[in-house]
């Protein structure tokens, strides 16, 4: 029988029957508890990793990442050739971005896309094409785009009047041509965290839909740009396919009258297919997810008598996040009472707000399991926090864990592989963890961690670090 829930808990979260079960779709397929009760992940286990390693660190399982770049690209090929267009997927480099995850999307057959000259110099640095890379921003320099338009980007995903100027003046001086798509703003508002929604007005990207036809003439008349065609991200972490139809009908009204000026050959609807992050979320099934996107396009083309274009789709957190789970060092436990005697226990471990900064941010939900070993006793509500000096600093805000866990113990938290490394900080002078791999019962580094020495070396009040031109 399960047990009442504690007071201080939300409504969402259920006293699991066994404090140790990982629950299905929150963790890498790969992750099980062996004999002994020790988490594995790709075959290498818990303890072994933070031995080797140091805690905190970020355990990426590659099969886990190349699934699911797998699984995107096989369910958008099918949903797209039963309509009689071809699809595109492209890896949202922003999530995380390494030399070798971007090796892993390209070799199951994505595109990488990239929103600044850092992620374009790691996308080249792995050896992408750089026709497989899309590269988008609302501020790109004129560096970053000289840069894009000098290796060749597939395609630069036009934000602004003045950025188009700018890829004028660029293509002109070299003679290059550029293949752009024009970045709009369809006035859904996704169903998600604020800071997570691009689409509605009052943001800061792309053109709204009645400026947009002025920016696609303005391209057309420049020698140097090629019009591609139109590009629209609704936001991110969102559930459905509702939100995308509406998208797509509204920029498919735009995409139609275009087309009566000349070609239109894409259509890009960006990514932020929402992921399970703790037990209560139910995200749609990519198939799911594919087919009914893919069919509101075709139905808008076939309403307006118009080809269905090529598709392409951006996901990140949806390739990236289930593979990611963070390992943190137990340091302290305090039980705290709240109110009418109801006590909460902290868990504090040795990362936090700086190797996750999303609970802070969006009030982001994540759950965590005893790693080292299975626990004994009742699940205790418990908060994992971190060892920044902020109150906000936590890391799973509700979670049931073992009563007996304790200092010195490792815990684990799924769903760490989007958008947690990629927004690491050094607060407080905490260095950045480990990124490591893990697949068929072997680990290796893929991005080392920082030291203190790391940190120190860019202060250049201190002797012997790197000065770095003198006094000006
Ligand atoms: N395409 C564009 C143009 C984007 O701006 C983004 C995300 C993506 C694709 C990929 O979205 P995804 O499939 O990963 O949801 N830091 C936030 C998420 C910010 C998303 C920014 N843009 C978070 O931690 O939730």
């Amino acid at each position: 029988m399960l047990s009442a829930a504690h007071s201080l808990a939300p409504e969402w979260l259920t006293v699991p029957a066994d404090a140790n079960d990982l629950a299905p779709g929150v963790w890498p397929a790969s992750a099980a508890r062996d004999a002994d009760g020790v988490l594995a992940l790709g075959g290498v286990d818990a303890a072994t990793i933070a031995r080797t390693y140091g805690t905190p660190v970020l355990v990426l399982d590659e099969d886990e990442a190349r699934s699911r770049a797998r699984a995107f690209r096989a369910a958008f090929d099918d949903a797209a050739a039963r309509h009689g267009t071809t699809a595109q997927v492209y890896y949202a480099g922003k999530a995380f971005l390494s030399t070798t995850v971007a090796r892993w999307v390209i070799d199951e057959g994505l595109r990488v896309d990239v929103c600044t000259g850092g992620e374009l110099a790691v996308a080249l640095a792995a050896g992408v094409a750089p026709g497989a890379i899309g590269f988008h921003g609302n501020n790109k320099s004129v560096a970053e785009l000289e840069r894009a338009v000098e290796v060749g980007v597939g395609s630069v995903i036009v934000d602004s009047a003045i950025e188009i100027e700018r890829l004028a003046a660029i293509t002109a001086r070299s003679g290059a041509v550029q293949r752009v798509l024009v970045r709009v703003v369809s006035g859904v508002h996704a169903e998600t965290h604020d800071f997570l929604a691009t689409a509605h007005e009052d943001q800061k990207f792309g053109f709204p839909l009645d400026e947009a036809e002025a920016a696609v003439a303005r391209i057309r008349e420049i020698p140097g740009l090629d019009f591609a065609g139109l590009h629209c991200h609704i936001g991110s972490q969102i559930f459905g396919v509702a939100g995308f139809r509406e998208s797509a009908e509204r920029v498919l009204e735009l995409h139609a009258t275009l087309l009566e000026h000349g070609p239109v050959p894409q259509l890009n609807l960006g990514g932020g297919f929402g992921i399970a992050y703790t037990r209560a979320d139910h995200p749609t099934p990519i198939d799911t997810l594919a087919s009914g996107i893919v069919s509101a396009v075709a139905e808008g083309c076939a309403a307006r008598g118009i080809p269905v274009p090529a598709l392409s789709f951006e996901p990140g957190r949806a390739i990236i996040g289930t593979a990611g789970v963070t390992l943190y060092e137990v340091g302290t436990t305090k039980e705290v009472t709240v109110d009418a005697g109801a006590t909460r226990r902290y868990i504090s471990v040795d990362g936090g707000m700086s190797d996750n900064a999303r609970p802070a941010l969006y009030g982001a939900q994540y759950s965590a399991r005893l790693a080292s070993r299975a626990g004994d006793g009742e699940p205790r509500l418990s908060r994992v926090v971190g060892k920044h000096c902020e109150s906000g600093d936590i890391v799973v805000d509700h979670e049931y864990l073992p009563a007996d866990l304790a200092p010195g113990d490792l815990l684990a938290v799924p769903v760490t592989g989007a958008y947690c490394v990629s927004l690491a900080s050094n607060y407080n002078h905490v260095p950045r963890p480990p990124v490591v791999a893990v697949r068929g019962g072997r680990s290796r580094i893929i991005v080392r961690g920082e030291t203190v020495d790391d940190l120190l070396a860019r202060d250049a009040g201190i002797d012997g670090a790197t000065a770095p031109e003198g006094d000006k």
